[in-house]
């Protein structure tokens, strides 16, 4: 069964953007998925969909066999405690330690509290920053933040870990780090699903790599590498002219 399900899904932006037109796919428990594509052919758009935290303009999302945008806020907020998220704008709170903004987010996921802090350790221990958690956000460097981010990710303990283009801000060898990390963690079981431009590490993992152009799906491979063709032939097309070519096909 494919836990996580997109059925012809399109989204508007106001006033007139297509961001995303007759996406489907399907994403199975354990699955390492990349999503590929350039700068506006809507990976965080796809990611933000997956994870309930906007709705689709057209078809559905679907996860665990429920409709996103038939659940109740209080149904959506329950199904989103299973998804560990680091993404652009979802910064620590600077307010706070890097390990009391861990524990926020374990406690924000479970009634049993007491853990928090021992989870809050672990997942920091296992990003290799084990001496940080005293420290507030801005004594951090960039490399060390985006640790942090993804600790706070994976110590929520979640069944489905999305990632938007977590090694932006990473040299490439930490990116290197962080990728055997996600193998190790997918390893476990964690349906891991990472947007990236980073053609070496999508390369590295040759898992299954989804190739966006435009808002269109283009390509979608198992045990793949960086689909060249797919980012390059596609990248001038625009969603008016595939539009149109599907028209003269039907005719
Ligand atoms: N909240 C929004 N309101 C209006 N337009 C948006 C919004 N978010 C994204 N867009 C537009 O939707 C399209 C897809 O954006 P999206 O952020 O999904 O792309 P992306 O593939 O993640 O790009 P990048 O690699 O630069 O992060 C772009 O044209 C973008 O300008
Ligand atoms: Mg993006």
């Amino acid at each position: 069964m494919k836990e996580i399900e997109l059925k012809s899904v399109g989204k508007l932006y106001k006033p007139d953007i297509t961001a995303l037109e007759d996406v489907s796919l399907g994403i199975a428990r354990g699955e390492f998925v990349f999503i590929t594509g350039r700068s506006g052919s809507g990976k965080s758009t796809l990611l933000k969909l997956l994870s309930g935290q906007i709705l689709a303009s057209f078809g559905e999302v679907r996860v665990q066999d429920k409709n996103l945008a038939e659940l109740s806020r209080r149904e959506l907020q329950q199904l989103q405690l299973q998804f560990g998220i680091m993404q652009p704008g979802y910064n620590l709170s600077e307010s706070k330690t890097v390990r009391q903004n861990i524990e926020q987010a374990v406690r924000s996921t479970s009634l049993v509290n007491l853990l928090a802090g021992k989870r809050a350790d672990q997942a920091l221990e296992m990003v290799g920053i084990p001496n940080v958690g005293k420290r507030y956000p801005d004594e951090l460097s960039g490399g060390e933040t985006v640790r942090a981010l993804l600790a706070r990710a994976l110590a929520v303990n979640p069944r489905y870990l999305v990632l938007d283009d977590p090694t932006a801000m990473l040299n490439s060898s930490d990116s290197l780090d962080m990728m055997r990390l996600l193998k190790e963690v997918n390893s476990r079981g964690v349906t891991v699903i990472v947007s990236s431009h980073d053609k070496e590490l999508v390369n590295i993992v040759k898992r299954r790599v989804i190739t966006l152009s435009a808002g269109v799906k283009v390509s979608d491979e198992n045990n793949a590498t960086y689909n060249t063709m797919a980012n390059d032939v596609f990248e001038e097309r625009t969603i008016r002219e595939r539009r149109m070519q599907r028209k003269l096909e039907k005719k």
